[in-house]
């Protein structure tokens, strides 16, 4: 299958999903990377690596950046099947919800829909996590809709938070899990084992 990843920042879960891709782990090949800032850590990696870096949203008063349906003409013409969010700070427009339903995804460093929505990104999640007293948290992997962070659940991990836990401390051992799972269920993306429950819940079906 034909992937693009979007993101904005370090791009870990990027790195982690293409190092997968290239050992052979994954039925899938990263073909494009699509990013609001051009001289983030995971657009430098993309360069690095040879994957075409596309901006998008347009730039304020700049001639870069794509339009929305440019953004669909681009990705068509990568032949891209999934897309996988990976730390994409930016709201998704309906254009590109609409032309590739059931098959964008993204990743959420809280067990949603706990510490979710549009002010929780960031260390700002953990934060959160933390002074609320939870005993868990961890990631989840969801499909996008046209809000934040509300698209059906499709995997999660708990993850402990323990006791005198920082909010770096907590990120870091979730950022780990976060890798884990989204090659998992990028896997399963790409073998084609997601399946849908009648009622509207995405399910893992496991190898056989
Ligand atoms: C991750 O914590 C992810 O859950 C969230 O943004 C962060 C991205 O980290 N959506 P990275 O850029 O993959 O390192």
């Amino acid at each position: 299958k034909k992937l693009a990843v979007f993101v904005s920042g370090g791009g870990s879960n990027f790195k982690s999903i293409h190092e997968a891709s290239l050992k052979g782990l994954l039925h899938g090949d990263v073909l494009v990377l699509v990013t609001n800032k051009h001289d983030c850590g995971g657009a430098e990696y993309a360069r690095n690596n040879g994957i075409p870096v596309v901006l998008f949203p347009k730039v304020k008063d700049g001639s870069d950046g794509l339009s929305p349906s440019e953004l669909v003409d681009t990705l068509r013409s990568f032949q891209v099947d999934f897309i996988l969010l990976a730390g994409f700070l930016k709201l998704i427009p309906v254009e590109l919800i609409q032309a590739y339903e059931k098959s964008i995804l993204n990743i959420h460093p809280s067990l949603l829909p706990a510490f979710g929505g549009k002010g929780y990104y960031g260390l700002k999640v953990h934060k959160a996590v933390i002074a609320s007293g939870a005993r868990y948290s961890g990631p989840t992997i969801h499909f996008v809709d046209e809000h934040y962070d509300t698209g059906r659940i499709l995997a999660q991990r708990a993850v402990p938070v323990l006791a005198n836990d920082t909010a770096e401390e907590l990120a870091s051992r979730v950022l780990k899990e976060e890798h884990r799972l989204y090659v998992e269920v990028v896997e399963a993306l790409c073998e084609e084992r997601i399946v849908w429950r009648e009622d509207g819940v995405p399910l893992i079906r496991s190898k056989d």
